[in-house]
Protein backbone atom coordinates (compact mmCIF):
# COMPACT_ATOMS: atom_id res chain seq x y z
CA UNK A 1 0.00 0.00 0.00
CA UNK A 2 1.70 3.46 -0.53
CA UNK A 3 1.12 5.81 1.95
CA UNK A 4 0.03 9.53 1.90
CA UNK A 5 1.99 12.10 3.94
CA UNK A 6 -0.14 14.98 4.37
CA UNK A 7 1.46 17.73 6.28
CA UNK A 8 -1.31 19.76 8.31
CA UNK A 9 -0.31 22.82 10.50
CA UNK A 10 -2.16 22.99 13.64
CA UNK A 11 -2.29 26.76 14.14
CA UNK A 12 -3.65 27.96 10.91
CA UNK A 13 -5.60 25.14 8.59
CA UNK A 14 -8.74 25.00 7.08
CA UNK A 15 -11.36 22.06 6.61
CA UNK A 16 -10.83 21.61 3.18
CA UNK A 17 -7.48 20.43 4.10
CA UNK A 18 -8.38 17.45 5.60
CA UNK A 19 -11.72 16.48 3.40
CA UNK A 20 -9.35 13.99 2.06
CA UNK A 21 -8.59 12.24 5.34
CA UNK A 22 -12.18 12.22 6.24
CA UNK A 23 -13.08 10.71 3.32
CA UNK A 24 -10.56 8.29 3.55
CA UNK A 25 -11.94 7.25 7.33
CA UNK A 26 -15.55 8.08 6.24
CA UNK A 27 -14.38 5.13 3.78
CA UNK A 28 -13.39 2.36 5.60
CA UNK A 29 -9.65 3.13 5.39
CA UNK A 30 -6.80 4.01 7.51
CA UNK A 31 -5.64 7.41 8.42
CA UNK A 32 -2.90 8.07 11.45
CA UNK A 33 -3.62 11.46 12.99
CA UNK A 34 -1.51 14.20 15.78
CA UNK A 35 -3.43 13.96 19.21
CA UNK A 36 -1.95 15.87 22.19
CA UNK A 37 -1.26 12.94 24.18
CA UNK A 38 0.44 10.79 21.06
CA UNK A 39 -0.10 10.08 17.29
CA UNK A 40 -3.12 7.94 16.89
CA UNK A 41 -4.36 5.15 13.99
CA UNK A 42 -7.36 6.03 13.03
CA UNK A 43 -10.55 4.35 11.51
CA UNK A 44 -14.38 4.79 11.56
CA UNK A 45 -14.97 2.77 14.88
CA UNK A 46 -18.81 2.44 13.87
CA UNK A 47 -16.80 -0.06 10.73
CA UNK A 48 -15.89 -3.45 12.11
CA UNK A 49 -14.02 -4.23 9.18
CA UNK A 50 -12.39 -0.83 9.23
CA UNK A 51 -11.42 -1.18 12.86
CA UNK A 52 -10.02 -4.71 11.61
CA UNK A 53 -7.67 -3.24 9.52
CA UNK A 54 -6.45 -1.04 12.81
CA UNK A 55 -5.25 -4.47 14.22
CA UNK A 56 -3.59 -5.95 11.50
CA UNK A 57 -1.84 -2.39 10.95
CA UNK A 58 -0.37 -2.46 14.05
CA UNK A 59 0.27 -6.27 14.81
CA UNK A 60 -2.15 -6.04 17.90
CA UNK A 61 -3.46 -8.83 19.83
CA UNK A 62 -7.34 -9.03 19.18
CA UNK A 63 -8.16 -8.66 22.73
CA UNK A 64 -6.79 -5.22 23.89
CA UNK A 65 -9.17 -2.81 22.53
CA UNK A 66 -9.33 0.18 20.93
CA UNK A 67 -10.36 4.13 22.32
CA UNK A 68 -13.09 5.94 20.22
CA UNK A 69 -12.49 9.27 20.04
CA UNK A 70 -15.28 11.81 19.66
CA UNK A 71 -15.80 15.99 19.66
CA UNK A 72 -17.55 16.43 22.80
CA UNK A 73 -19.02 14.14 26.44
CA UNK A 74 -21.96 14.63 25.08
CA UNK A 75 -21.70 12.43 22.40
CA UNK A 76 -20.65 9.38 25.22
CA UNK A 77 -24.37 8.69 25.63
CA UNK A 78 -24.50 7.54 21.37
CA UNK A 79 -22.02 5.16 22.27
CA UNK A 80 -22.09 4.09 25.79
CA UNK A 81 -24.51 3.72 28.94
CA UNK A 82 -23.93 6.89 30.93
CA UNK A 83 -27.08 6.15 33.22
CA UNK A 84 -26.00 6.76 36.91
CA UNK A 85 -22.60 7.81 36.12
CA UNK A 86 -22.86 10.36 39.25
CA UNK A 87 -18.94 12.27 38.40
CA UNK A 88 -19.24 11.94 34.80
CA UNK A 89 -20.60 15.19 34.44
CA UNK A 90 -17.82 16.98 36.95
CA UNK A 91 -14.79 15.13 34.80
CA UNK A 92 -15.98 16.70 31.49
CA UNK A 93 -15.98 19.25 32.76
CA UNK A 94 -13.03 20.09 34.30
CA UNK A 95 -10.69 17.81 31.89
CA UNK A 96 -12.53 17.13 28.30
CA UNK A 97 -11.54 18.12 25.47
CA UNK A 98 -8.14 16.45 26.62
CA UNK A 99 -5.94 13.80 27.59
CA UNK A 100 -8.60 11.44 30.19
CA UNK A 101 -10.10 8.20 28.62
CA UNK A 102 -13.20 7.27 30.22
CA UNK A 103 -14.49 3.56 30.37
CA UNK A 104 -18.22 2.94 30.29
CA UNK A 105 -20.81 -0.20 29.21
CA UNK A 106 -20.97 0.02 25.49
CA UNK A 107 -24.20 0.33 23.87
CA UNK A 108 -24.77 -2.10 20.69
CA UNK A 109 -23.84 0.22 17.88
CA UNK A 110 -19.86 -0.13 19.21
CA UNK A 111 -18.66 -3.80 17.50
CA UNK A 112 -16.77 -6.21 20.06
CA UNK A 113 -14.13 -6.31 17.66
CA UNK A 114 -13.24 -2.49 18.62
CA UNK A 115 -13.54 -3.25 22.41
CA UNK A 116 -11.84 -6.66 22.68
CA UNK A 117 -14.46 -8.82 23.04
CA UNK A 118 -15.59 -6.46 26.16
CA UNK A 119 -18.75 -5.00 27.26
CA UNK A 120 -17.33 -1.73 28.19
CA UNK A 121 -16.32 1.37 25.41
CA UNK A 122 -13.53 3.57 26.11
CA UNK A 123 -14.65 6.87 25.29
CA UNK A 124 -12.24 9.85 24.75
CA UNK A 125 -12.90 13.63 23.58
CA UNK A 126 -9.11 14.91 22.05
CA UNK A 127 -8.31 18.89 22.26
CA UNK A 128 -5.90 18.56 19.43
CA UNK A 129 -7.55 20.73 16.67
CA UNK A 130 -6.39 18.46 13.76
CA UNK A 131 -8.10 15.74 15.16
CA UNK A 132 -11.25 17.53 16.43
CA UNK A 133 -11.59 18.87 13.04
CA UNK A 134 -10.73 15.05 11.63
CA UNK A 135 -13.89 13.88 13.61
CA UNK A 136 -16.02 17.12 12.27
CA UNK A 137 -15.39 16.68 8.59
CA UNK A 138 -15.62 12.53 8.20
CA UNK A 139 -18.72 12.49 10.65
CA UNK A 140 -17.41 9.35 12.32
CA UNK A 141 -16.39 8.75 15.89
CA UNK A 142 -12.67 7.51 14.96
CA UNK A 143 -11.35 4.15 16.93
CA UNK A 144 -7.40 5.01 17.23
CA UNK A 145 -4.82 3.33 19.13
CA UNK A 146 -1.19 4.35 19.05
CA UNK A 147 -0.12 4.50 15.90
CA UNK A 148 2.84 2.65 16.89
CA UNK A 149 3.59 -0.99 15.41
CA UNK A 150 2.98 -3.14 19.13
CA UNK A 151 5.25 -3.04 21.46
CA UNK A 152 6.88 -0.43 20.44
CA UNK A 153 6.91 3.08 22.13
CA UNK A 154 4.51 4.99 20.62
CA UNK A 155 4.64 7.96 18.40
CA UNK A 156 5.15 11.64 19.57
CA UNK A 157 6.00 12.67 15.87
CA UNK A 158 5.17 11.83 12.63
CA UNK A 159 7.88 10.50 11.70
CA UNK A 160 7.68 7.98 14.57
CA UNK A 161 4.76 6.86 12.99
CA UNK A 162 6.39 6.62 9.46
CA UNK A 163 8.80 4.82 11.07
CA UNK A 164 6.58 1.96 12.03
CA UNK A 165 3.41 2.48 9.56
CA UNK A 166 4.70 3.55 6.04
CA UNK A 167 3.16 1.60 3.66
CA UNK A 168 0.72 -0.25 6.06
CA UNK A 169 -1.79 2.60 6.02
CA UNK A 170 -3.43 5.06 3.46
CA UNK A 171 -2.44 8.62 5.05
CA UNK A 172 -0.45 10.00 7.74
CA UNK A 173 -0.99 13.67 8.87
CA UNK A 174 1.90 15.43 10.13
CA UNK A 175 1.06 18.13 12.57
CA UNK A 176 4.86 17.98 14.33
CA UNK A 177 5.32 16.66 17.91
CA UNK A 178 2.56 16.03 20.48
CA UNK A 179 2.22 18.61 23.12
CA UNK A 180 1.69 15.97 26.09
CA UNK A 181 4.37 13.36 24.41
CA UNK A 182 2.37 10.20 26.77
CA UNK A 183 -0.99 8.88 26.22
CA UNK A 184 -3.75 9.88 27.95
CA UNK A 185 -5.09 8.73 31.61
CA UNK A 186 -7.73 5.71 31.44
CA UNK A 187 -9.95 5.13 34.57
CA UNK A 188 -12.95 3.48 35.06
CA UNK A 189 -16.22 4.62 36.57
CA UNK A 190 -17.30 2.46 39.88
CA UNK A 191 -20.30 4.15 41.26
CA UNK A 192 -18.39 7.13 43.17
CA UNK A 193 -15.08 6.00 42.74
CA UNK A 194 -12.37 6.53 40.29
CA UNK A 195 -10.31 3.75 39.54
CA UNK A 196 -7.41 4.35 37.37
CA UNK A 197 -6.03 2.27 35.01
CA UNK A 198 -3.28 3.91 33.25
CA UNK A 199 -1.98 7.12 34.82
CA UNK A 200 -1.08 10.15 32.22
CA UNK A 201 -1.24 13.95 32.12
CA UNK A 202 -4.29 14.28 34.14
CA UNK A 203 -3.00 13.20 37.35
CA UNK A 204 -4.03 11.19 41.15
CA UNK A 205 -3.68 14.55 42.53
CA UNK A 206 -6.22 16.04 39.65
CA UNK A 207 -8.69 13.08 40.06
CA UNK A 208 -8.62 13.35 43.52
CA UNK A 209 -10.38 17.20 43.06
CA UNK A 210 -13.48 15.55 41.86
CA UNK A 211 -13.54 12.44 44.69
CA UNK A 212 -11.36 11.50 47.32
CA UNK A 213 -11.91 7.88 45.79
CA UNK A 214 -9.65 7.43 42.93
CA UNK A 215 -8.34 4.18 43.55
CA UNK A 216 -4.85 3.29 41.69
CA UNK A 217 -4.75 -0.23 39.91
CA UNK A 218 -1.71 -2.41 41.04
CA UNK A 219 -1.12 -3.25 37.60
CA UNK A 220 0.71 0.76 37.11
CA UNK A 221 3.76 -0.32 38.68
CA UNK A 222 4.03 -3.71 39.06
CA UNK A 223 3.36 -6.43 37.05
CA UNK A 224 0.53 -8.67 36.39
CA UNK A 225 0.76 -11.78 38.51
CA UNK A 226 0.85 -15.07 36.97
CA UNK A 227 -3.02 -15.49 36.22
CA UNK A 228 -4.33 -12.45 37.51
CA UNK A 229 -6.39 -10.67 35.03
CA UNK A 230 -5.97 -7.22 33.61
CA UNK A 231 -8.38 -4.12 34.56
CA UNK A 232 -7.31 -2.83 31.25
CA UNK A 233 -5.96 -5.75 28.44
CA UNK A 234 -3.09 -3.13 27.44
CA UNK A 235 -1.38 -3.45 30.77
CA UNK A 236 -0.07 -7.44 30.22
CA UNK A 237 1.97 -6.80 27.41
CA UNK A 238 5.57 -6.10 27.02
CA UNK A 239 4.99 -2.01 25.66
CA UNK A 240 7.03 0.71 25.43
CA UNK A 241 10.23 -1.14 24.56
CA UNK A 242 13.07 -0.12 22.44
CA UNK A 243 15.11 -2.91 20.44
CA UNK A 244 17.24 -4.12 22.91
CA UNK A 245 16.63 -4.85 26.60
CA UNK A 246 16.38 -2.25 29.05
CA UNK A 247 16.76 -2.13 33.07
CA UNK A 248 16.32 0.55 35.10
CA UNK A 249 19.05 1.07 37.78
CA UNK A 250 17.67 3.41 41.15
CA UNK A 251 19.10 3.47 44.53
CA UNK A 252 22.01 6.19 46.15
CA UNK A 253 23.08 8.77 43.88
CA UNK A 254 26.95 8.06 44.26
CA UNK A 255 26.27 4.04 43.43
CA UNK A 256 23.96 4.84 40.81
CA UNK A 257 26.78 6.60 38.83
CA UNK A 258 29.04 4.76 39.53
CA UNK A 259 28.07 2.20 38.09
CA UNK A 260 26.26 3.51 34.81
CA UNK A 261 29.88 4.50 34.72
CA UNK A 262 31.17 1.44 34.69
CA UNK A 263 27.89 0.26 32.10
CA UNK A 264 28.54 2.98 29.38
CA UNK A 265 32.26 1.56 29.39
CA UNK A 266 31.30 -1.75 28.84
CA UNK A 267 29.70 -1.13 25.88
CA UNK A 268 25.90 -0.37 27.07
CA UNK A 269 23.13 2.79 26.31
CA UNK A 270 22.48 4.99 29.21
CA UNK A 271 18.95 7.12 29.39
CA UNK A 272 19.48 9.85 32.02
CA UNK A 273 19.02 13.20 32.99
CA UNK A 274 19.93 16.29 30.78
CA UNK A 275 22.09 17.39 34.15
CA UNK A 276 23.32 13.77 33.80
CA UNK A 277 25.20 14.53 31.02
CA UNK A 278 28.15 16.22 31.69
CA UNK A 279 28.92 13.46 34.77
CA UNK A 280 28.66 10.73 32.37
CA UNK A 281 29.70 11.58 29.52
CA UNK A 282 33.12 10.70 27.61
CA UNK A 283 34.48 10.62 24.54
CA UNK A 284 34.06 7.19 23.66
CA UNK A 285 30.67 6.94 25.68
CA UNK A 286 29.04 10.21 24.36
CA UNK A 287 27.02 8.48 21.42
CA UNK A 288 25.64 6.06 23.60
CA UNK A 289 24.14 8.65 26.02
CA UNK A 290 20.59 9.83 25.84
CA UNK A 291 18.83 12.22 27.92
CA UNK A 292 14.87 12.21 28.59
CA UNK A 293 14.45 15.79 29.55
CA UNK A 294 15.53 17.37 33.05
CA UNK A 295 15.45 15.97 36.27
CA UNK A 296 13.64 18.44 37.86
CA UNK A 297 10.66 19.25 34.94
CA UNK A 298 8.62 16.29 34.45
CA UNK A 299 6.46 17.96 31.66
CA UNK A 300 10.30 17.52 29.65
CA UNK A 301 10.70 13.97 30.92
CA UNK A 302 6.83 13.02 29.30
CA UNK A 303 7.77 14.98 26.19
CA UNK A 304 11.05 13.11 25.65
CA UNK A 305 10.87 9.75 26.76
CA UNK A 306 9.63 7.96 24.12
CA UNK A 307 11.72 9.80 21.51
CA UNK A 308 14.77 9.02 23.49
CA UNK A 309 13.74 5.23 23.90
CA UNK A 310 13.52 4.95 19.78
CA UNK A 311 16.36 7.02 19.37
CA UNK A 312 18.48 3.72 20.64
CA UNK A 313 17.32 1.79 17.84
CA UNK A 314 19.94 3.51 15.63
CA UNK A 315 22.88 2.79 17.97
CA UNK A 316 24.31 -0.47 18.10
CA UNK A 317 24.26 -1.21 22.04
CA UNK A 318 23.56 -4.76 23.35
CA UNK A 319 21.41 -3.20 26.40
CA UNK A 320 20.56 -0.04 27.91
CA UNK A 321 20.48 1.22 31.59
CA UNK A 322 17.70 3.74 32.55
CA UNK A 323 17.56 6.31 35.32
CA UNK A 324 14.07 5.79 37.45
CA UNK A 325 12.10 9.53 37.91
CA UNK A 326 10.02 10.78 40.88
CA UNK A 327 6.70 8.61 41.18
CA UNK A 328 4.11 11.51 42.12
CA UNK A 329 1.83 13.90 39.88
CA UNK A 330 2.95 13.35 36.03
CA UNK A 331 5.85 11.13 37.27
CA UNK A 332 3.55 8.51 37.84
CA UNK A 333 2.61 8.04 33.88
CA UNK A 334 6.19 8.47 33.29
CA UNK A 335 7.57 5.59 35.71
CA UNK A 336 4.47 3.55 34.90
CA UNK A 337 6.18 3.52 30.24
CA UNK A 338 9.53 3.34 31.92
CA UNK A 339 8.89 0.52 33.74
CA UNK A 340 6.96 -1.28 31.39
CA UNK A 341 9.96 -0.37 28.72
CA UNK A 342 12.12 -2.71 30.73
CA UNK A 343 9.69 -5.14 31.51
CA UNK A 344 10.50 -4.57 35.27
CA UNK A 345 13.63 -5.71 35.36
CA UNK A 346 15.22 -2.98 37.91
CA UNK A 347 18.49 -2.86 39.69
CA UNK A 348 18.58 -1.06 43.57
CA UNK A 349 21.68 0.01 44.29
O1 LIG B 1 -3.72 9.19 24.37
C1 LIG B 1 -4.23 8.14 24.01
O2 LIG B 1 -5.00 7.49 24.75
C2 LIG B 1 -3.88 7.61 22.61
C3 LIG B 1 -4.42 8.64 21.60
C4 LIG B 1 -4.22 8.18 20.19
O3 LIG B 1 -5.75 8.92 21.88
N1 LIG B 1 -4.42 6.31 22.40
C5 LIG B 1 -3.93 5.21 23.00
O4 LIG B 1 -4.54 4.03 22.63
O5 LIG B 1 -3.02 5.23 23.79
P1 LIG B 1 -3.95 2.60 22.96
O6 LIG B 1 -4.84 1.66 22.23
O7 LIG B 1 -2.53 2.57 22.62
O8 LIG B 1 -4.19 2.40 24.49
C6 LIG B 1 -5.50 2.23 24.98
C7 LIG B 1 -5.47 1.58 26.34
C8 LIG B 1 -5.01 0.13 26.24
O9 LIG B 1 -4.18 -0.14 27.37
C9 LIG B 1 -6.32 -0.62 26.33
O10 LIG B 1 -6.15 -1.91 26.86
C10 LIG B 1 -7.16 0.27 27.23
O11 LIG B 1 -6.80 1.58 26.86
N2 LIG B 1 -8.59 0.09 26.98
C11 LIG B 1 -9.29 0.39 25.87
N3 LIG B 1 -10.57 0.01 26.01
C12 LIG B 1 -10.70 -0.53 27.24
C13 LIG B 1 -11.77 -1.12 27.96
N4 LIG B 1 -12.99 -1.24 27.44
N5 LIG B 1 -11.52 -1.59 29.21
C14 LIG B 1 -10.29 -1.48 29.76
N6 LIG B 1 -9.23 -0.94 29.11
C15 LIG B 1 -9.43 -0.48 27.87
MG1 LIG C 1 -0.55 2.04 22.69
Amino acid sequence: MKTKICTIDPSRFCDEQLQEAGKLIAGGKLVAMPTETVYGLGANALDPDACLKIFEAKMRPADNPLIVHVLSPADFEKYADVSGQVLLEELSRRFMPGPLTVILPKKDVISPFVTGGLDTVALRCPSHPVARALIRVSGKPIAAPSANRSGRPSPTSAQHVIEDMNGRVDMIIDSGACEVGLESTVIALKGDEIHLLRPGFVTVEDLKEVTDKVIVSSAVLSSLKEGEKAASPGMKYRHYAPEVPVTMVEGEEEKVFAFLKEKLLEGNGVLCFEEDLPLLSSFETKNRLISFGSKNDLLSQAGKLFDSLRKFDSIPVPRIFARSTKRDELGLAISNRLLRACAFDIITL
